[in-house]
């Protein structure tokens, strides 16, 4: 019997682009079983990076996060595997990677609780919130093979 599949929506942040850990971190989400069902390299603007964090609207950080995530392109995409939400925010670790544990991507790659690495969505419906603001339904495939 199958199982369900679920889906979750990531960002690669500018600090972790910059500092060249794309493929260190691809690495980790797909050795995890994730599959890729979307995935793009893009620069929020402002506008687009205040729209994408609306819900951050009146914490203190909220400029100081948009400019950040305007500030660098990023790399963006959809990620399938059972449970993936709740999955994929154990890889990712705590927000602030001083507190993250070992073995997590933000413990690896993330320098502050700002500037830490990657998102992960923190519920299904936020997962296709998210995903429907980056991608359309072209732009997401599902690999097929014999054996899956
Ligand atoms: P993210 O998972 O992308 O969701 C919201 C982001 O706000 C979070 O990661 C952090 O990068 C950022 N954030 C949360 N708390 C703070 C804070 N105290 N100062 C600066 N940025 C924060």
């Amino acid at each position: 019997m199958g199982y369900l599949k679920s889906v979750t929506f990531t960002m690669i942040k500018p600090d972790a682009v910059k500092k060249g850990h794309i493929g260190g971190i691809l690495d980790m989400i797909l050795q995890n079983d994730f599959k890729i069902l979307a995935m793009k390299w893009t620069q929020l603007s402002l506008k687009q990076a205040g729209d994408f964090y609306l819900i951050h609207k009146e914490r203190p950080f909220y400029q100081e996060l948009i400019n950040f995530m305007s500030s660098a392109p990023i790399v963006v995409a959809i990620l399938e595997k059972e449970n993936a939400v709740i999955d994929f925010r154990k890889l990712i670790g705590n927000t602030d990677p001083a507190k993250a544990d070992a073995g997590t991507i933000r413990k690896k790659f993330a320098s502050s609780i700002g500037e830490n690495a990657i998102h992960g969505s923190d519920s299904d419906e936020n997962a296709q919130i998210e995903s429907n603001f980056f991608f359309s339904s072209m732009e997401r495939f599902r690999i097929c093979n014999a054996h899956t």
